[in-house]
């Protein structure tokens, strides 16, 4: 927002009117810092923003030109609001790369991924309901879930996603309080924020456990086919058949953000009321984005496109894992994604990471700190960092001006308690010893003592 907050007498004057929901309603973490991002000098490490300079601009044009020649009225016009036909025809192109059959009657095109969080959320949750998410959860969705009122209870991650061992104690202890969860959100492949990926056998038994209690999972899958590392899981929608899992598509990090325009599978009877509160959100979704993607699959280039992103993404983060290497204390801790934004970054508990980020600022770099990621409080110790949006160099220096600032603070907490006597080393792996194949989705990595100088 460019616009100063509004002043608490600005607000007194209308907050008779205000609906009791606002009251819940919190600002995304990113959204927040956007105007602060933006500025020229300002390195952010903040964003999700996938690199999109890359795109062939003559591929855009002959897109346009071809709307132009071909559809140009209908391309103006509204449309249905489950989507074009024409269009879900490349989502079931994109959804058979990950060996996801489906049907085009059993989706529904959507205003970008987060309008389906938005509309799964508006459908099932009423206020005070429980939905149970990773811990931490992608930032995006805890607007949404606050605004709808949503109980959120968090399931611990670690280098293997979602601690799914966890699931079946914690859903008889919330049943015994007479609280059944909504649904189960998650990320299961190079997670927004953490980077982590699912295992299989977590998958496996996450679907296991749907199936017995009757539950349903949303899975959030915008990262699956970004993967430069490692072998590809199958999907919960794939492991369930679309039962209880509902499943969350996008073009935007495949393709675009600005084109605004994801999906959602789900059972016939749960897509029929998401399509209500579609309608009442908003219509439809654009017709000019949903050709404009019709028109660039047909050039037959988009996986080349996804593998053309991927080897830059796979650089961004091997410079981003060897500046955290070299630049951050050891007393730090971070995640080695295979695919994806995101690393996950911990730091000694005695560091705030939302009072770090403004001491960051000062330095002109940015970073989302851990907090934005859970419903609870927790998470003021980590931070997440985006690697796609800049490239290696600025990664870099970013990273290197993150670092100054949290050794600072390290050093500060040392001085303040006596404890300035570093604790031995942890020994990092060897190339040889690094994780690879299935493993290499995402693993916790011990830190490297900081270089000499
Ligand atoms: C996990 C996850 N879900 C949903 C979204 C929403 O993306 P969009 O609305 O651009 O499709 C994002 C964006 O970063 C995301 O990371």
């Amino acid at each position: 927002m460019s616009r100063p907050r509004s002043t608490k007498r600005d607000l007194e004057r209308y907050a008779g009117l205000f609906s009791s929901r606002t009251r819940e309603m919190k600002s995304s973490a990113m959204r927040d810092m956007m105007a602060v991002t933006q500025r020229p000098e300002v390195i952010s490490l903040a964003g999700g923003l996938p690199e999109t300079g890359n795109f062939p601009p003559e591929s855009f044009a002959a897109a346009a030109q071809r709307i132009a020649d071909e559809s140009c009225a209908r391309a103006l016009q509204y449309g249905p609001t489950e989507g074009l036909d024409e269009l879900k025809a490349c989502i079931v192109e994109v959804m058979a790369a990950e060996e996801m059959p489906v049907d085009g009657d059993d989706m529904i095109v959507t205003t970008g991924g987060q309008q389906v969080i938005d509309l799964v959320t508006k459908t099932l949750i009423d206020p005070g309901d429980v939905i149970v998410a990773e811990g931490p959860t992608y930032p995006g969705a805890v607007p949404t879930f606050s605004s709808y009122q949503a109980h959120v209870v968090h399931v611990d991650v670690d280098a293997e996603g979602m601690k799914v061992e966890l699931l079946d104690d914690l859903l008889d202890r919330l049943e015994g309080e007479g609280r059944r969860p909504k649904f189960i959100y998650t990320v299961p492949s190079f997670q927004n924020p953490a980077g982590v990926t699912m295992s299989l056998p977590r998958r496996r038994q996450l679907v296991e456990i749907a199936n017995r209690r009757e539950l349903l999972v949303l899975e959030d899958n915008p990262y699956g086919l970004l993967r430069y590392e490692g072998a590809a899981n199958p999907t919960l929608r794939s492991l369930d058949g679309g039962v209880y899992v509902m499943y969350l598509g996008t073009f935007s990090k495949i393709l675009s953000p600005g084109i605004r325009l994801g999906w959602v599978v789900a059972p016939p009877p749960v897509l029929e009321k998401i399509n209500l509160g579609k309608q009442a959100a908003d219509l439809c979704s654009s017709t000019l984005s949903q050709l404009m993607v019709r028109a660039y699959f047909d050039q037959g280039i988009w996986r080349d496109y996804i593998d053309s992103l991927n080897e830059i993404h796979r650089a961004r983060r091997d410079a981003m894992l060897d500046a955290l290497a070299e630049f951050f204390p050891r007393q730090a801790e971070w995640t080695r994604p295979g695919g994806g934004l995101f690393v996950w970054v911990t730091l000694p508990d005695f560091i705030d990471t939302t009072d770090l980020l403004a001491r960051a600022l000062r330095d002109n770099v940015a970073f989302v700190p851990g907090e934005g990621a859970y419903l609870d409080g927790r998470g003021r110790s980590s931070m997440r960092l985006n690697f796609s949006g800049s490239d290696e160099d600025t990664i870099r220096e970013g990273v290197r001006r993150i670092g100054e600032v949290v050794a600072e603070q390290v050093a500060l907490y040392g001085t303040l308690t006596g404890e300035d006597r570093p604790p031995e080393p942890k020994r990092s792996p060897s190339a040889e010893e690094a994780p690879k194949g299935e493993d290499a989705g995402a693993r916790v990595l011990p830190m490297r003592r900081r270089r000499a100088g």
